[in-house]
């Protein structure tokens, strides 16, 4: 079934005259338009795409399916609406502002606003083969670009010089942009679980460890490895060898059926026992697609049952504070019997020689 009729069967079933969706994200899933100013608007017999002059030939390419209006983003919206005489209107109640929501009610006093309730979110949570083919080239480039940073990095660098280097590598391979700001944390930094790339310089023994990802074809890829430069104490080995193992039992828990919550706990309990609880405060994962962080959830709000096709992360991590920390993370398909890891780069802990 197309997406527009997902949508449409969805307008039955809650009794409403129309949708409106304007989330970048949501408006690129439904409608194919990667610009930055549009509205979709579905109803029963129209699906309309609403942008100014400015888009009006890319909406024309790219939206198929959809009959294309030109008129003033945003003031024109309301025109259009108004036009098409809808009384209940479906929202994404995530999205629009208070300000938005003031102004639509103004000047659509007859109109109802209901709640989406999250429709097309949960929609892109399970992918198409198509999908699925964009998220695996990205995480191929993640890759690569992990082994290019290996031979790359060396004491004496900032960690944005680190950064740096791999948003090249990535877009060079053909990505469009990254996942999010990479994460380069060296030496104590290790223990931000989101330490961005600074001007830290990184020394001799510092463990590091890098999170990143990249854009491809408006799907991203996921990843985190943690490494050493030069050998790794043996606390660093333990707390290294604690989230592998924690990572790689509740990877092996993937399968359909299985809750995000459940996927932590295997996680979490092996971490506990090993007397780090209290340093991995963060959920397990999540669901990538054309956002880095999306459904399903994978941490304790993970009460729906993982589906074939879903893409989630496994990153647990243990972060103490003045000393490091190590995390990492897979990117993997949730497969009719179970998954496929699409992060490739090896968890066997790496200690870089740096004199060579
Ligand atoms: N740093 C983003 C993530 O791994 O979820
Ligand atoms: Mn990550
Ligand atoms: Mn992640």
């Amino acid at each position: 079934m197309t997406r527009i009729n997902q949508v449409r069967n969805l307008l039955q079933e809650r009794n409403l005259d129309g949708i409106l969706l304007y989330k970048p994200e949501n408006r690129r899933y439904i409608s194919n338009f990667t610009g930055s100013a549009g509205y979709v608007i579905i109803t029963k017999d129209r699906a309309i795409f609403v942008t100014d002059f400015r888009y009006t030939e890319q909406a024309t390419a790219q939206c198929q399916g959809f009959e294309i209006i030109e008129n003033s983003i945003p003031n024109g919206i309301t025109d259009v609406l108004n036009d098409l005489g809808i009384n209940k209107l479906g929202v994404e109640e995530d999205y629009v502002t208070y300000g938005q929501y003031q102004d639509f009610s103004k000047k659509l006093p007859n109109v109802e606003f209901v709640s989406l309730e999250g429709f097309i979110t949960k929609m892109r949570s399970v992918k198409t083969q198509e999908e699925l083919s964009y998220i695996a080239k990205a995480a191929e480039i993640t890759d690569e670009a992990f082994q290019h940073i290996l031979k790359y990095i060396k004491p004496g660098m900032r960690e944005l010089d680190v950064a740096l280097e791999l948003e090249f590598f990535m877009k060079k391979k053909g990505a469009s942009g990254l996942s999010f700001e990479s994460i380069v944390a060296s030496g104590k930094r290790s223990s931000l679980p989101h330490g961005k790339a600074s001007d830290k310089v990184i020394d001799k023994d510092d463990m590091i460890t890098l999170d990143f990802g990249c854009i491809y074809n408006g799907y991203c890829s996921d990843m985190t490895r943690s490494f050493f430069m030069g050998k790794a104490t043996d606390k660093q080995k333990e707390i290294y060898n604690t989230v592998l193992e924690a990572q790689e039992t509740s990877l092996k828990a993937v399968k359909p059926g299985v809750k995000g919550i459940e996927l932590d706990k295997i996680a979490r309990d092996i971490i506990t026992e090993k007397g780090y609880g209290q340093n991995f405060g963060h959920g397990l994962g999540h669901g990538v697609g054309i956002e880095v962080h999306e459904l399903p959830h994978v941490n304790v709000r993970g009460t729906v049952p993982m589906e074939p096709g879903m893409v989630i992360t496994i990153e647990p991590g243990v972060y103490i504070p003045d000393f490091g920390g190590v995390r990492i993370e897979d990117l993997v398909i949730v497969t009719e019997d179970g998954y496929q890891v699409l992060s490739k780069s090896t968890k066997e802990l790496i200690e870089l020689n740096y004199n060579n």
